[in-house]
């Protein structure tokens, strides 16, 4: 199959929503990342997204619709906590999970589940899409299952060229993280995935569970069905290091003749490690989640076989940051 990318136009979105009302899968931007969409009431175009990104179809899809009262037509239970972050925060990077209405959306959208994901997203483009298709669409990142999500149509076609028939294209993605997501079938509310919205910014308007609480026993704890381990991997050998041991981590990889990238938020380092390809990001958390998937992307580019990160602080304000480096850090 051949690839088409067009940049964001009347034409190109015209294009994008008569392949998906016909089932076909599109690479659509999103505030947050490029996403994968299909028709989240078709159960052929859902396998069309499974299958493109090989991803196991026990894990559910998040369901993207173009408004407030789009989202309410998904579920029977449009909780008080629902009611209260989406007026605030929809259209926006935050995911809600509820309680499904049945019969709306395919079953492999929700791998079979009783709750739906569901989020109203900032980017105009994305609700744009929505509104030419005029279907909710279903969407997790337009990456392989495992690797770094993409934050530009470059990356998307790295990952799904030859796999799918198009990817519009309107620039990088003004978050490049993933939405938040939360469970507010549940009080106090649940964090599931940490993502571009803040566990402060939710607390301002619910009331939301201590992440750290969460692991009470295995019963009790929910976490995201995706959130494997291993996830949002690089190809190289990603090493999560304390600043403190930094140098001799660097030092002792070297001696190894390893092809070595680094990712500092120092600009120092720039100049200190002139035999690597370096990477610096900015030392707020928004600002350099928003550069971390496309730094991953470049170092994997450069041809790194081992990337060494210097540890976060370990505020909760750096949660998602925290949350992606562990898990591209994982070995499996
Ligand atoms: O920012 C985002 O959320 C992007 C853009 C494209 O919207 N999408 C995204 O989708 O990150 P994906 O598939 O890569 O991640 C969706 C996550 C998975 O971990 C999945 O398990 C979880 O959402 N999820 C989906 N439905 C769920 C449900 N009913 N209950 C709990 N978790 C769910
Ligand atoms: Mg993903």
């Amino acid at each position: 199959m051949r690839t088409e990318v067009l940049p964001f136009s009347d034409e190109s979105v015209a294009l994008a929503a008569e392949l998906l009302r016909a089932g076909q899968v599109v690479a659509v931007p999103t505030e947050t990342v490029y996403g994968l969409a299909a028709r989240a009431d078709d159960a052929a175009a859902v396998l069309r997204i499974f299958e493109a990104k090989g991803r196991p179809s026990t894990n559910p899809l998040i369901v993207h619709v173009a408004s407030v009262d789009a989202a309410r037509e998904l579920t029977d239970d449009f909780t008080p906590d629902a009611e209260r972050l989406a007026s605030r925060l929809w259209p926006g990077p935050l995911t809600l999970v509820l309680k499904r209405r049945a019969g709306v959306v395919a079953d492999q959208t929700v791998a079979g589940g009783q709750t739906i994901a569901v989020r109203v997203p900032g980017s105009t483009v994305t609700r744009i899409v929505l509104q030419a298709t005029g279907l909710p669409l279903a969407a997790p990142s337009a990456n392989r299952s495992m690797s770094v999500s993409p934050t530009t149509a470059e990356h998307v076609l790295k990952s799904l060229d030859g796999r799918i028939p198009l990817v519009l294209d309107a620039g990088p993605c003004v978050w490049g993280i993933e939405s938040t997501i939360v469970d507010v079938t549940r009080n106090p509310a649940v964090l599931l995935r940490p993502g571009a919205l803040s566990l402060k910014a939710l607390r301002r308007f619910v009331d939301v569970a201590d992440p750290e609480t969460l692991v009470v026993s295995p019963d009790e704890r929910a976490p995201a069905p995706g959130t494997f381990a291993k996830h949002y991997s690089p190809r190289a050998k990603l090493i999560l290091v304390s600043s403190m041991a930094f140098q001799a981590e660097v030092d002792r990889r070297r001696a190894l003749g390893l092809s070595l990238g680094i990712l500092s938020s120092s600009p120092d380092d720039q100049p200190r490690f002139s035999h690597a390809t370096v990477e610096i990001l900015p030392p707020e958390p928004e600002a350099f989640a928003s550069g971390l998937y496309a730094a991953l992307h470049r170092l994997d580019d450069a041809g790194c076989q081992e990337i060494i990160v210097v540890e976060p602080p370990r505020t909760s304000a750096w949660l998602a940051v925290w949350d992606r480096l562990s898990r591209a850090a994982a070995s499996e």
